[in-house]
């Protein structure tokens, strides 16, 4: 398997690993809009930010996107999503691309990432507090 920076090569091959994500992350609670995470990964790849794939067989298995974006405040990078295809998953595969991730994103001079996890997504939860990461706040949300 390669962990390696995306390339705007990748973006047609990105497309449906991105849409599953959605698909998947919205299922647990989180809602997502596609094209305009394919328009932010797009973003991130051409502005050489934190944009990670991981391939086997010439095939992508997964991705990792962590962009520091024209608001984001300094310092910050927003962890757009992290996915595995599910045949690969459990075998570290998450692990190691936002381990990529996070040194691209030191390189470049940002001290830190926040994303979001659903409540029902244990999976996506136990895979970044195994990585040190630390609950921060409480979203809060009112249908209207
Ligand atoms: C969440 C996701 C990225 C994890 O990817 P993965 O490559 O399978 O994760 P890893 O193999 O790197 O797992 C690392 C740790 O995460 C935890 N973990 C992974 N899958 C888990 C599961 N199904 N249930 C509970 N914990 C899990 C474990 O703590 C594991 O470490 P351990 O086996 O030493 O205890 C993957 O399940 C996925 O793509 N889910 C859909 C998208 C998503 O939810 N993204 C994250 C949003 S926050």
């Amino acid at each position: 398997m390669i962990i390696r920076l995306a390339n705007t090569d990748d973006i047609e091959a990105l497309r449906p690993l991105v849409g599953a994500y959605s698909i998947e992350t919205a299922a647990q609670g989180t809602e997502r809009n596609d094209e305009l995470l394919l328009d932010a990964i797009l973003y991130g790849i051409r502005a050489g930010e934190a944009v990670v794939v991981a391939e086997q067989f010439d095939e992508l298995i997964g991705w990792c996107a962590w962009v520091h974006l024209p608001l984001s405040p300094p310092g910050k990078v927003e962890g757009l999503g992290t996915y595995v295809v599910d045949g690969m998953r459990q075998e570290y595969v998450s692990r190691d691309l936002r381990k990529f991730a996070e040194e691209h994103a030191r390189g470049r001079g940002y001290r830190y990432v926040e994303g979001c996890a659903a409540n029902d997504n244990v999976a996506g939860f136990q895979s970044v507090m195994r990585l040190g990461f630390k609950v921060v706040g409480q979203l809060v949300r009112k249908e209207f």
